[in-house]
């Protein structure tokens, strides 16, 4: 049995938004790293992920409930953690060998063991050879290289790696994760548990042995799933395959409350509430295919991903953008056309643009609170900003802006009102004037 490394009981964690409102980021987190195990973490962006990484690191305290590492309170970062990031985070004037020094030389290593420790770790992340390279002359694949290399020259004894594969093109990502799998299942790394952060269920199911799956608002663990497969693992056996679809299943339970073959609507959004950053163009392509051969109305949200070449991150937005509209349903990793939706994707541009604003009246707040306070202007104009300052007291800025522009998109798609991008204005639309 694995002995507990890093222990999370009943953490929370709260922010103030720019407005001055607090947020719950984080509530009721149980977790516990164990020695000898891989876990990866899946969840929508924004659901406290990596706060989650940086509290277990001892970056960023718990507001609630305890941490623990070894068996001990963390009070700030924990020696033994080191935490692998998206971006390369590296010194542009530093050489790779610099580079990698660097975590030593912080906890006051000596010169010469430094430069035998970092060389160690180069040679075990494939980069012998260059050792004298400046970031700028190494591809993105060999830039993570070094970011891993600096995390493991410490000879961490848990690893914590924040999306660290999503930065780079997907072969070079698959190589990385399998080399970092190999040095694990060897032995060679000092490593005794890993934490990975992934958009990919794919690279979840073939990396760990625990998958989390964390739910939003405020984040916490919703599900978890243990993988009891041998690794390497083939990603095309059944046994995997079929373990994607219970990931996406899971992913998506909950987006309707169950209910087989039963129509049942989404839980209702509030007029703060994030919305999925799903792309109109990519409902209405999702929508056809789904209603085309082979699907006829019907699929599997992995097949699906693989027929769009959409990404998980991209796909799940959708899916969940098309569920939140009546026009699909999507449930137990399968998504399925709703009677209105075929009604959509039979009809011509017009009318489809009109079955999309009755939808985005009907259950998206948001767009309706704008389009409701447009009519109330008496110039049917207002400045975006105030709809800003509203999501941000529910919201960071980032998330505010995002949703905003969700918010608008779709609006105009649906023609309930206009948009300046130059003045960020928002207007009724022109054909409104005219009836
Ligand atoms: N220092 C901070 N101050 C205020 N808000 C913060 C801070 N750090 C994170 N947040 C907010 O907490 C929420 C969770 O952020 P976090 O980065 O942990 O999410 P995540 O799951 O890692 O998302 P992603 O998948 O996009 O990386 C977000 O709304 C974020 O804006
Ligand atoms: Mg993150």
């Amino acid at each position: 049995m694995s002995h507990p490394i890093v222990e999370l009981k009943s953490v929370g964690k709260s922010f103030r938004s720019a407005g001055g409102a607090v947020r719950s980021v984080l509530e009721d987190v149980d977790f516990t790293l164990g020695s000898g195990e891989i876990v990866a973490l899946l969840g929508q962006s924004g659901s406290g992920k990596s706060t989650m990484l940086r509290i277990m690191a001892g970056l960023v305290g718990a507001d609630q409930g305890e941490v623990r590492y070894r068996g001990q309170p963390l009070h700030g970062p924990a020696r033994g953690v080191s935490m692998v990031f998206q971006s390369f985070a590296l010194f542009p004037w530093l050489t790779v060998q610099q580079n990698v020094e660097l975590g030593l030389e912080a906890r006051g290593v000596a010169p010469e063991e430094r430069v035998a420790r970092a060389e160690k770790a180069i040679e075990l992340i494939g980069l012998s050879g260059f050792e004298s390279a400046l970031p700028r002359e190494l591809s993105g694949g060999m830039r993570q290289r070094v970011g891993i290399a600096r995390a493991l020259v410490v000879e961490p004894e848990v690893l914590l790696m924040d999306e660290a594969f999503s930065a780079l093109d997907v072969l070079t990502g698959e190589r990385l994760r399998e080399d970092i799998l190999e040095l694990w299942e060897g032995g060679s790394m000092p490593t005794k548990a890993i934490l990975v952060v992934s958009h990919n269920i794919e690279e979840a199911v073939m990396m760990a042995d625990r998958v989390l799956i964390f739910a939003s608002d405020p984040g916490r663990v919703r599900f978890q799933l243990a993988i009891g497969l041998p690794r390497p693992r083939n990603a095309d056996s059944p046994e995997v395959r079929s373990l994607i679809d219970e990931v996406y299943a899971l992913m998506t339970a909950g987006a309707s409350r169950r209910g087989r073959g039963v129509e049942e609507q989404p839980e209702r959004l509030h007029l703060g509430d994030r919305l999925p950053q799903a792309d109109v163009s990519r409902m209405d392509g999702v929508l056809e295919l789904l209603h085309d051969e082979p699907f006829n109305g019907r699929a599997d949200l992995p097949q699906l991903a693989e027929e769009t070449d959409l990404t998980d991150d991209e796909l799940l937005p959708l899916s969940s953008a098309l569920t939140l509209l009546g026009l699909a349903l999507a449930a137990d990793g399968d998504i399925t056309l709703t009677p209105l939706g075929e009604r959509y994707v039979a009809s011509e541009m017009g009318q489809r643009h009109e079955i999309f604003r009755e939808q985005l009246l009907a259950h998206v707040p948001l767009v309706a609170h704008i389009r409701h306070s447009l009519e109330q202007a008496p110039s049917g104009e207002l400045p975006e900003k105030p709809f800003l300052q509203l999501l941000r007291e529910s919201m960071d800025a980032d998330a505010a802006e995002r949703v905003l522009q969700v918010a608008i998109e779709w609006g105009r798609y649906g023609e309930v009102f206009d948009y300046n991008y130059n003045t960020g204005v928002l207007c009724l639309p022109e054909a409104d004037e005219v009836a």
